[in-house]
Order: structure tokens, then sequence, then C-alpha cells
């Protein structure tokens, strides 16, 4: 059944667990999250980029929504929209069948250019109050995302700031997140510390200097009845990159937020955290194998499922990780 974030992250910060929300752009991707919240009885968050729409079609994304909650009829769904950057694509995302929606007003919506907090506030506010005559959920986000270690904001896949950044601009300020959240109403706040998107994240095993969980529990102690949301939250895990550079990948030696980390904001509410290249980097090393191993195969299937198979394994493991398993 559908459910929208907030009923979802009421329900977490309840009995004090986390969601995961995965990114998908296709059948493959949702099946294997699908898979993985039925074996472990698992609530779930389908998350759609604006990238992933473009990929795959709005009216077949919701297609395939609807499909996963008939397959899966005791399975909570919420399917939300990642990093929206204006009031259209939130509107057209609750026209296509969106639960949830995120309005991304830290940037301005060429997705580059760090806003000031009045812009991000008027914008939020307006989606909130159009998302919630809908009956839809709206995440928004405080704070740039980028690396504490090199001072650049987000600059993984094209999305995100390239200049570099203050140590401000990268670290939510908590007097700032309570004043947002009171003026906008938002469901669930985003903030920064530290993380950014995709492999590339950190040069070594994050430290509180360039991983500042701190601030998530200042966060915490202000506005302990707000659900906080962790992007950036793939943990880049070291034997999935072996895999994919033993068979013919180049993927550079990388970390990503450890599962410990994650579990230390989940105790300082944390109750959305956002994973997509895991879940990436286990597709692909997966297809790698299967290809290398099996040169003459050329049905996708047989290299999908394995790629499935894998990535499911994978959020088995963050569902067990934030203790989501046995609460559908
Ligand atoms: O926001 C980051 C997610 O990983 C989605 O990435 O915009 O390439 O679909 P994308
Ligand atoms: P990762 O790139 O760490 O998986 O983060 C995904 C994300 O934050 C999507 O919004
Ligand atoms: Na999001
Ligand atoms: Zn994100």
């Amino acid at each position: 059944a559908m459910i929208t974030l907030r009923q979802l992250l009421d329900h977490a910060a309840e009995q004090g667990y986390a969601v995961p929300a995965f990114n998908i752009n296709n059948m493959e991707q949702g099946l294997a999250v699908m898979q993985a919240a039925q074996a472990t009885e698992s609530p779930v968050i389908l998350q759609a980029s604006r990238g992933a729409r473009a990929y795959a079609n709005d009216a077949v994304l919701a297609g395939l929504i609807a499909g996963f909650a008939r397959a899966f009829p005791d399975i909570p769904v919420c399917m939300h929209l990642d990093h929206g950057n204006g009031l259209p694509t939130c509107a057209t995302a609750i026209q296509n069948g969106f639960t949830s929606v995120m309005m991304d007003g830290s940037l301005m919506a060429d997705g580059t250019t760090p806003a000031d907090y009045a812009y991000n506030r008027d914008i939020t506010a307006r989606v909130v109050e159009m998302a919630h005559a809908c009956g839809v959920s709206v995440e928004g986000e405080l704070g740039v995302l980028g690396s504490l270690e090199t001072g650049m904001g987000d600059q993984e896949d094209g999305h995100g700031a390239t200049e570099k950044l203050s140590h401000d601009q990268l670290l939510t300020d908590p007097a700032e997140a309570e004043r947002f959240v009171a003026e906008t109403g938002v469901d669930a706040l985003a903030v920064a510390m530290g993380t950014s998107h995709g492999a590339y994240k950190f040069t070594r095993k994050p430290d509180g200097d360039i991983l500042a969980m701190q601030v998530i529990e200042d966060i915490h102690r202000r506005l302990p009845n707000t659900h906080l949301v962790m992007h950036g939250s793939s943990s880049v895990p070291e034997d999935l990159q072996q895999i994919i550079n033993s068979y013919g990948g180049d993927i550079k030696p990388t970390w990503g937020v450890p599962v410990e980390e994650i579990q230390r904001g989940i105790k300082s509410g944390v109750r959305k955290v956002n994973i997509d290249t895991d879940n990436r980097l286990a597709m692909t090393a997966a297809i790698r194998r299967t290809l290398t191993t099996n040169p003459a195969e050329f049905d996708p299937r047989k290299y999908l499922k394995p790629a499935m198979e894998l990535m499911s394994e994978v959020c088995k493991q963050r569902f067990e990780a934030f203790g989501t398993a046995g609460q559908a």
C-alpha cells in the first residue's frame, strides 16, 4: 500500500529506526528493493531523481510503482521525488502519484549555485503549501552537500556546486535549522555534515573532522521532533569496489559513510537515509562479473538477474542495520 513520508517517518521516530531511501531508475532496481523489503518485512522509500524521471518516463514510473504496490501488498511504499528544484517539478511528481517530494532549495534551480536563506525558505514554504493541500509530504534541505576535506561543493555526476565553499556553508547551522523548520513546515529536513553524492566522498576512512556527525546531534537537541535526512549516505563497500576492479573496472580507492556512523545518526533523529551509489556499484559489479565469466552470454536476463540479486543483498543489509527490518 502507498504511504506518505510523514506517516512512515512518524512511525520510525516512535520505534527508533530509520528507513533507507533507495534511488530507482528502472524495473530491476525497483524489484531489487521490493524483494529485499519482502524478505526482511521492511517498509520502503523508493525515490526518483529528475534524471530518473527523464530516463524512465513519468507515466512508466507511475505504472511501475502501482505494480510494485500490487505485487507486494504487505509492504508500505512511499514514492518520493529526490532533489526537486522548483514548484513545477514537484507539482508534476504529485500528479504522477508520488506521495512525497523533496524541494531542495539549498541550491538555486540550476543545481550548482548555493542559495541564500530567504530563497530557500520562500520556495520550500510554497511547495509545502501546495503538497500538503494534496496530502503529500515534503522534505527540505538546509546547508550545501560537499567535502570538508577539499571544500568543494557536491560535484558528482554533474550535479551540485563545483566552486570552493566555506566550512560554514558545508555544515547546517542548528539555530538556522530551527528557524527553517518553523518557517516552512517541512515534514523532514535534510542536513549537511560533510557527505557528498557519488563514490568519491572521502580519501580516507572518515573521522569527526571530515564527517561531522556532531552537527546532527546539535540539530536534534534543538529539534527533537523533526525527522532528519542524511544524503550522500552510501558506504561504498570495499568488496564491491574490488569486484568491479577485478573484472575490468577502474574505481579509484575511496571511502563512503560507515554504517556505524549512520547508526549513530539514527540515535539522534535521522529517519531517512539516501542511498544510490552502493546499489549502482552492486549492479555494476554483478554485471561485470557475469559478462566476463560468461563471454558468450547475451540474454539481458542472464546478467540483470544477478545484478538484482546483489543489489537486493545490499538493500537487505541496510534494512537490518537501520532497524527497518520487521517494521512493515
Ligand atoms: O542525487 C543523487 C542521486 O544519486 C540521483 O542521481 O541525479 O544521477 O539520478 P541522478
Ligand atoms: P549516494 O551517492 O551516497 O548514494 O547518495 C544518494 C543521495 O543522497 C540521493 O539523494
Ligand atoms: Na531526497
Ligand atoms: Zn541527495
